[in-house]
């Protein structure tokens, strides 16, 4: 059986898959430019080119940031809204805290995770709700798929029920399984939905976002 050999004869490290992987992050151009801008996240990236495009945010507003570490969209969202808005943030993970930005760590699919959010707008309505949210991958797509698809429904449960009459709601989704019935509800649950692929989302991925405007209420 051959062996990949180095420079002196010896045998050269083959990366392992975790390795390849953090190499083929590094050298992104967008995770590099992210980077360089001082974004905490490459999404930042995808989050700000649909801003650009759609006008997500309007100075003031009021955003909520479901599966928001490390920290890119609120980021961005806390930029957009100024001093003058409020960003809430929630993610089942630890995040470095972000000055201006309201973060809690819980999962937003239980019962404490959506009470903490509730506690925290107080009763504001909501003018823009994010979900970047995405399950731990199995690799599986019977798994994933189904996983990605509840997490967006729930967000958009809740972007249903507290998003202000003119506000929006933008959700990461995967195409497959169950996507065009959680879009097709969407198309009945909001006045305006787009898709969009922003040009930093890999094209090799099912990932797409749905921004959603004015909730049918
Ligand atoms: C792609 S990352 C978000 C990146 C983020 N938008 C940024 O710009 O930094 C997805 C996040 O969703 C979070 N997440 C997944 N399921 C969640 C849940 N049930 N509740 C809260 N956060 C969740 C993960 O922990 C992960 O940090």
């Amino acid at each position: 059986m051959s062996k990949v050999k180095g420079k002196q004869g010896a045998p050269a490290k083959k990366k392992c898959g975790s390795a390849r992987r953090r190499a083929q992050h590094e050298a992104d151009p967008y995770v590099q430019r992210a980077r360089a801008e001082g974004w905490r996240s490459r999404a930042a990236l995808k989050l700000e080119a649909m801003d650009k495009r759609d006008g997500i945010f309007s100075p003031a507003g009021v955003v909520v940031d479901l599966g928001a570490a490390p920290g890119g969209w609120s980021q961005l969202a806390l930029k957009r809204v100024g001093k003058a808005g409020a960003v809430i943030a929630i993610d089942c993970l630890e995040m470095e805290p972000i000055s201006g930005v309201e973060f809690i760590q819980d999962d937003f699919t239980e019962q404490s995770g959506l009470q903490a959010v509730e506690q925290a707008l107080a009763g504001r309505e909501v003018d823009v709700v994010l979900s970047d949210m995405a399950p731990n991958l199995s690799g599986h797509a019977a798994i994933d798929q189904p996983a990605a698809i509840y997490l967006a429904e729930l967000a958009a449960d809740f972007a249903r029920q507290r998003l202000s009459k003119t506000g929006c709601f933008l959700v990461k989704t995967f195409q497959g399984e169950g996507f065009d019935q959680f879009r097709a509800q969407l198309l009945r649950d909001f006045n305006k939905v787009i898709t969009r692929k922003p040009e930093a989302s890999r094209s090799a991925s099912r990932e797409c976002y749905l921004l959603a405007r004015e909730p049918v209420l």
